[in-house]
């Protein structure tokens, strides 16, 4: 099967949901998404979105703290650039419909987390990423330029250098081949622009608090089609993640630390005070390896996330979620503290792209936590990555319809998928094997805190794995 569509989104978390509200005026749009339309990392968020919330507001401050969280690898114009459309786009959001809590004053509740210098976060109680998610998949589901291919996952980019048509104008990418799941058929889809708004790559680790589908294949097949990856190697580690054998890696936001809650050893030893001048709210990398030395000192699984001085209401009404997943796993936050661990979060790098989002292949936009734009630097500033999914779907849509509007032409031809001589799997568990291998070797060898030793020892690891994969690619049909 083939289609075509001025605008191919990959992605339904919220970049490549307010890319394709964006530009849905002006041209179709084919939203792909791997599972259905709310599976997405955006949905799991839970701290909020980091904004100053008026033109009067401190912006230098929030920029200098995103500025030191990177450890200064963040790129200024990009950080000043993404600090300064706060105040718009989160009107953009409150105009799709998302409800963020007030207080008593009927103002927005200002909340805080780690490494912020001030409360500056806007919030939906515990749960901002499912609000996001919901008011914006609604506004998509209503509009009649939008089409949602659900359960259907991007396989490779077609790109002009690929089909060899000009080997001397700059590589332009003209769609994507893309898998029915369900129909187990791989069509083609020609796009002007393409959007990757994959997502990050924490199921690349053993212990992560992302979704199922955050494998980091859209950064694969960026790299395929010849654009450059950058900062891959500052995975973050959200501090804490509930600690049970059944809870698969429940986030516990940094916004209970935000709002009073302490970091203990077992024994009930603060440990943070003696880290960083703002103690548990330091930044997120100091926090997770803070933990991660106190576990291998003391020889613990966990440490605890106590909040248990605080008034037990206003723990139940400000942390919902947070206090009815922990009560369902017989853990009553109110009156005793949290076990928590360490587990991949965030990936800090991704695609290289421009101010606009865009990647070193033409027509080809990357947006949300695939892109690496600078702003992040080696260490994301906690709530500042639902603010960049939104900040760069607004800069890529505004390049791409500039773009649009002199250079509408015809779809080029493209040829159908090949896949040559590819017979059915007999052993689809050997992806299960190499998908826990990659998970196990990475947990272990490129952690929180990594050597030359333990990196080489991952490497030669994964280069054997990879050629195991690249036969086993070409030889089965894909799944
Ligand atoms: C959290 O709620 O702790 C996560 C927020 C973020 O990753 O920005």
């Amino acid at each position: 099967m083939k289609l075509t569509a001025d605008f191919l989104v990959i992605g339904s978390g919220i970049a490549g949901l307010s890319y394709a509200l964006k530009v849905a005026k002006r041209g179709s749009i084919l939203l792909v998404t791997k599972r259905q339309i709310d599976f997405t990392a955006t949905r799991l968020a839970q701290g909020g979105i980091a904004a100053v919330s008026s033109e009067q507001g401190d912006f230098a401050a929030h920029a200098e703290d995103t500025m030191v969280a990177g450890v200064d690898l963040s790129h200024r114009e990009i950080v000043d650039m993404t600090v300064g459309m706060g105040p718009k786009v989160i009107e953009d959001l409150i105009n799709w419909g998302v409800n963020f809590s007030r207080n008593d004053q009927n103002e927005y509740d200002m909340t805080r987390e780690g490494g912020h210098s001030q409360r500056r976060i806007f919030h939906t109680k515990d749960a901002t990423g499912r609000e996001i998610e919901r008011a914006l998949v609604a506004a998509v589901q209503k509009h009649p330029a939008i089409q949602v291919l659900e359960n259907h996952i991007a396989i490779d980019l077609i790109t002009e250098e690929k089909l060899q048509r000009n080997p001397n104008a700059k590589n332009r990418c003209l769609g994507a081949y893309v898998l029915d799941i369900e129909g187990e058929e791989v069509i083609t889809i020609g796009a002007r622009f393409t959007v990757l708004a994959t997502g990050g790559a924490g199921k690349v680790y053993l212990y992560t608090c992302n979704p199922d589908v955050a494998t980091g294949d859209g950064v694969a097949i960026a790299w395929r089609a010849g654009a450059a990856v950058a900062n891959m190697e500052f995975m973050q580690f959200h501090p804490t993640t509930l600690y049970h054998p059944k809870a698969k890696s429940f986030l516990i936001s940094e916004a209970v630390r935000g709002e009073g809650a302490i970091l203990r050893r077992r024994d009930g030893t603060a440990f943070m005070a003696d880290q960083h001048p703002l103690k548990d709210l330091a930044p997120r990398d100091i926090v997770a390896r803070a933990i991660d030395h106190q576990m291998k000192k003391y020889g613990d699984d966990c440490v605890f996330l106590d909040m248990t001085h605080q008034d037990a209401d206003y723990i139940r009404d400000r942390f919902p979620t947070i206090y009815e997943t922990c009560l369902s796993y017989g853990i009553d936050m109110t009156q005793e503290p949290i076990p928590v661990v360490p587990a991949a979060h965030y990936l800090c790098g991704g695609v290289q792209v421009d101010s606009y989002g865009e990647s070193g292949v033409s027509n080809l936009f990357v947006i949300g936590e695939s892109a690496c734009t600078g702003l992040h630097g080696a260490n994301r500033l906690a709530s500042n990555s639902l603010l960049e999914g939104v900040v760069f779907a607004q800069r890529a849509a505004e390049a791409s319809l500039q773009r649009l509007a002199t250079s509408k032409s015809d779809f080029p031809s493209i040829a159908p998928w090949d896949s040559g001589n590819a017979t059915n799997s007999d052993e689809e568990v050997i992806v299960t094997h190499n998908w826990e291998e990659i998970r196990r070797c990475m947990w272990s060898y490129v952690g929180i805190v990594r050597s030359n030793k333990r990196l080489c020892r991952a490497l030669k690891r994964i280069q054997l794995i990879q050629q195991e994969i690249i036969e086993y690619y070409w030889d089965f049909h894909l799944t």
